[in-house]
């Protein structure tokens, strides 16, 4: 949600911080925006809407002049999208612009407070609360820097915030806590983003920043101030991957381009961990001892890494014999989880920056639960503030609705299952090498589920539905949380009503919604739950549900008695078998947002990397 860039150097800001802005729409923005300082002036270009509206107003950034300047796209929650809600907002006096990703919670008594002091607003933001803040104090010392850390001591909530002051263009300040910023070290320039892909055509050199960090830079030199407002020396670290990885390659889509860099990613994630045999996790700390002693395990986590935590209920309580619980971090903390040494808390995250998941994490370590987080982004403040920490290692993920960070985390939690079960004793050798001789061919497993043949069936049973109005996913056991993730994917970009059901509680309600035509999505790949699945398909196509079912080889000609459209994965151990089944899904999915001409990478009001709470 919102993304911010910075410059400061030799070219032109404008068309850097367009191109900058290009590579951050994937957090999901409603209209957008670049100040510019130049010639004693703060040059403000703000367009509702996409990028390109904003890119067409300027001309591709050379109708602006000047080498310094911050660029912002606004995912609206303060104010509608609008040109004059969209960042950046320049204070009453005109001397002081912000850009800002985050939430200050106590911007109406901030404003009451300087508008009793004669400070005038036009928009209905937070954001703007800060740039008269930060301009107040300035009125007073003529000192930036002394002007920013007073307005930072006043200001409550989360905030990445990028400021610029008409009487010295040359130098930007840059403060950050609870969103993400990143600082990019170049030559001649330096830079400020929320996100990697944004900067990285410039400099592989970044720091990412830590909550409470300041950073006061000019082209050639950067000062960092801690929390304590100590200076500070951050090193550099080199990003190891290529732009190319944030980019289309080809595909129409980074959806149906991540789908397909699923195997790859799932090879990415699991076979450094497996040595002679065994499961490795060098990263995390968990002991023996302390595993016996565990009462519970939560797994929290929003969206569809929540769902990983669905799946990770059955994974995790069949291996290693714990009780399991799978809580939406939104409602962990005011649900008063019971919390302290014995227990586990597993946080997973792609983006590592989630509000509500980082909030989780932040209160289960303040009542005394040890922290284990599976998140994508490295030095994401989740990866920083848990107790152990697993990458996933599936590369930059750009399309909103998430794929392979959803196969990759899925992976941890097998190895995770391996791991634990091995300190405990709870799996016998067989089984532990049954399971990890699947884990260790996974990825070629997937690769069969992406052949040319199953995405023309896949884009041929999306042209029979693709009109349907509201669809039902219905599965047991593991089935029936990979019906989850199906049926968010459907919802999220191809905007059709879609529930998902665990198979068995049909009865209980959502029956009495199907009628002629409605799309029923199977999911059957349990072999002991197989005719206990089938026999629900039988009750809705009773009452003239369209069934669409996915299923595993040994299964094929059996459900191809009862559902004329069937799509088969290959088989592999039960647990491990969600990995497989949700490729069609998600391919199902994909190709019927094409047909609706839908937004697929960037949907309708949602957010990558959702910074709000
Ligand atoms: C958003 C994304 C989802 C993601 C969820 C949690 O809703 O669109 O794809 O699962 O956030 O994000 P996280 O970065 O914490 O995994």
């Amino acid at each position: 949600m919102c993304g911010i860039v910075g410059y400061i150097g030799q070219q032109q800001a404008a068309p850097i911080l367009l191109d900058g802005l290009s590579k951050l729409e994937y957090r999901g923005y409603d209209s957008a925006g670049i100040c510019v300082a130049s010639d004693g002036a703060l040059k403000v270009a703000k367009a509702k809407g996409r990028l390109a509206n904003l890119s067409s107003l300027i001309d591709g950034g050379k109708a602006v002049e000047g080498t310094v300047g911050i660029g912002h796209t606004r995912w609206a929650t303060h104010g509608a999208p609008s040109d004059t809600n969209s960042h950046p907002h320049v204070a009453a006096e005109g001397r002081i612009a912000v850009v800002h990703n985050g939430i200050i919670e106590n911007y109406l008594k901030l404003r009451e407070m300087l508008s009793r002091r004669g400070k005038t607003f036009r928009s209905e933001t937070d954001t703007e609360v800060i740039a008269n803040l930060v301009e107040y104090y300035y009125d007073k010392s003529k000192d930036m820097l002394d002007a920013v850390r007073k307005a930072v001591a006043r200001m409550e909530g989360s905030y990445a915030v990028a400021i610029l002051c008409v009487d010295q263009p040359d130098i930007m300040i840059a403060v950050k806590k609870d969103s993400p910023l990143i600082f990019g070290f170049g030559e001649g320039e330096n830079f400020v983003a929320s996100d990697v892909p944004a900067i990285l055509r410039y400099t592989r050199k970044v720091c990412y920043l830590n909550d409470g960090d300041m950073v006061v830079f000019t082209k050639d030199h950067a000062d960092f101030y801690d929390s304590l407002g100590d200076k500070v020396v951050r090193q550099a670290e080199t990003v190891d991957w290529d732009l190319s990885a944030a980019e289309k390659g080809g595909y129409d889509h980074f959806m149906i381009k991540e789908i397909h860099e699923q195997p790859k990613a799932i090879r990415g994630t699991i076979s450094p961990r497996i040595k002679d045999g065994e499961v490795v996790l060098d990263d995390i700390h968990l002991t023996k001892d302390y595993l016996s002693q565990l009462r519970r395990v939560y797994v929290v986590a929003c969206g569809s890494a929540y769902y990983v935590g669905c799946l990770a209920k059955y994974i995790l309580e069949k291996t290693c014999r714990l009780p399991v619980e799978p809580v939406l971090a939104s409602e962990f903390r005011y649900s008063e989880p019971v919390l302290g040494e014995d227990t586990l808390v597993i946080i997973i995250s792609q983006s590592g920056e989630t509000a509500d998941t980082l909030a989780a994490l932040k209160e289960a370590k303040r009542c005394g639960a040890r922290t284990l987080a599976i998140v994508n982004v490295v030095g994401s403040a989740i990866a920083k503030a848990a107790d152990d920490l697993i990458y996933t290692w599936a590369g930059p993920e750009i399309a909103v609705a998430t794929t392979k960070a959803f196969s990759t985390q899925l992976s941890v939690i097998y190895l995770l299952a391996l791991y634990i079960s091995r300190l405990l004793g709870t799996l016998p050798r067989q089984e532990y090498n049954a399971i990890l001789h699947e884990l260790e061919h996974l990825d070629q497993k997937v690769a069969l589920c992406i052949t040319d043949d199953n995405l023309s069936k896949l884009r041929y049973y999306a042209e029979q539905y693709y009109k349907v109005h509201d669809a039902f996913f219905i599965g047991r056991n593991v089935d029936s949380a990979v019906c989850l993730e199906g049926s968010l994917k459907l919802k999220e970009i191809a905007y059709i009503h879609s529930e998902a059901y665990a198979a068995g509680e049909l009865k209980h309600g959502p029956i009495s919604l199907i009628e002629e035509g409605t799309l029923v999505v199977a999911v059957a790949t349990v072999a002991e739950l197989f005719d206990k699945t089938m026999s629900n398909v039988k009750e809705v196509k009773a009452r003239g549900a369209d069934v669409f079912g996915v299923t595993t080889e040994r299964f094929a000609d059996e459900i191809k008695k009862t559902v004329s459209s069937v799509v088969t994965v290959p088989e592999t151990h039960p647990l491990l078998q969600p990995s497989l089944s949700i490729i069609p899904l998600q391919l199902l999915a994909y190709y019927i947002a094409l047909m609706r001409n839908c937004d697929i990478d960037k949907p309708r009001n949602l957010a990558k990397s959702v910074t709000v709470e």
